[in-house]
């Protein structure tokens, strides 16, 4: 029997969810893949970072700290912040998930942007709120048309900045325009998930509103430059009262004591950062000119990922373009969930990886176009 049948159902709202769908990480058949799919480095995690994980081996039977202490001390010293306002997690992911749990009830409304991260519409409907999306401007969060979706049930906003999958991103500016038009009731959550890569004089990831005011929240996450998403580890910098809140309710050994120890060790290796944001910055530029020269558009990116439009004519759709990549073993994301059917999102790889995506598409485009 149905457990519905048998009186046993869950919340109004978490049957409304769509479960998320990561990028597809394998191809059938043996072959290697270049999986360009979840926006991770190129590089891998900093040698130290492994290092500090294999010798958290010898202590596998004891419980890690709680509160993931020596990892937020270590943060802490390295932006400047105070330990206490930090709050550890297994992925970003999860802090999104305790921030909707302290913050959103059923009759609550979150906003985010059309094309957002899709994390939060399904932290929203999992509490029971209601999503609220806003429309955007030229694939970009548009302040106004978030400050005109703010109701009395208005209780979260989150933004991605930069945005994932657009890769677009607001300007410091806009952002605080943004937080001084949100009523005093509503908490602003900053998700920087891709904050390390961003080159762009007026871009500030969230600390200084997060130190300034009282509602605004900034998640960041150590999957991506840092490396390390097989080990599920982010971190939030809250006002006290929220890192208060989220501790309350987050599991009292939520990130494992390997996470911990790798993190500390990747932290302590910035050069491994510098590296990749070099390459990244050299690639994104790179890879942006030379697909907009064989016919694809692409959306100008702050992170690590770009957004490559289909033209859709003569057959040059984004699902024609997807299969002709996997028959070369390379694996893309497809964005239709987000609304996004003519699109494809590519990470940045290796020098390698991008030169073999960019003769592929050449190829599937009929044209020509290698980058120098
Ligand atoms: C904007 C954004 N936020 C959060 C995350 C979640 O990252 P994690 O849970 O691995 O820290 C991602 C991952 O793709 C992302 O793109």
């Amino acid at each position: 029997m149905a457990a519905a049948k048998r009186g046993l159902s869950p919340r109004p709202g978490v049957l409304d969810i769509a479960p998320y769908v990561p990028g597809t990480s394998a191809l059938p058949g043996a072959h290697p893949v270049i999986k360009l799919s979840s926006n991770e480095t190129p590089f891998g995690p900093s040698p130290r970072a492994i290092e500090a994980f294999l010798a958290s081996a010898t202590s596998l039977s004891r419980y890690p700290d709680g509160s993931a202490r020596p990892l937020r001390e270590a943060i802490a010293k390295l932006y400047g912040l105070d330990p206490a306002r930090i709050v550890c997690g297994a992925g970003s992911d999860e802090l999104l998930n305790l921030i909707a749990g302290a913050y959103l009830g059923s009759g609550d409304e979150a906003i985010y942007s059309r094309h957002g991260f899709l994390v939060y519409k399904i932290v929203i409907l999992g509490r029971g709120a209601t999503p609220v999306v806003a429309p955007e401007t030229d694939l970009t969060a548009n302040v106004d048309a978030i400050l005109a979706c703010v109701s009395d049930r208005t209780r979260v906003v989150f933004i991605a900045n930069p945005n994932n999958p657009t890769g677009t991103y607001l300007a410091f500016d806009e952002v605080k325009r943004l937080h001084a038009g949100l009523p005093d009731n509503v908490l602003l959550v900053l998700d920087a998930a891709y904050a390390e890569y961003v080159r762009k004089n007026d871009y500030e990831a969230g600390i200084e509103l997060v130190a300034t005011t009282h509602n605004t929240v900034m998640t960041r996450t150590f999957s991506k430059i840092y490396g390390l998403a097989f080990l599920r580890l982010g971190w939030a910098y809250c006002p006290t009262e929220v890192a208060d809140a989220l501790n309350r309710i987050r599991g009292p050994f939520n990130v494992s004591g390997p996470s911990i120890a790798a993190g500390i060790a990747a932290l302590a290796d910035q050069a491994w950062v510098q590296h990749a944001v070099e390459h990244n910055e050299t690639w994104c530029a790179r890879m942006t000119e030379a697909l907009s020269a064989i016919g694809i558009g692409v959306t100008p990116s702050a992170a690590n990922f770009l957004l490559l439009h289909f033209p859709k004519r003569n057959g040059k759709s984004a699902q024609a373009a997807d299969t002709f990549l996997h028959q070369r073993r390379i694996i893309l994301r497809r964005v239709e969930e987000y609304g996004l059917p003519d699109a494809l999102r590519m990470t940045i790889g290796s020098e390698e990886e991008n030169r073999a995506v960019l003769e592929a598409l050449t190829a599937f485009m009929g044209a020509n176009g290698t980058p120098s």
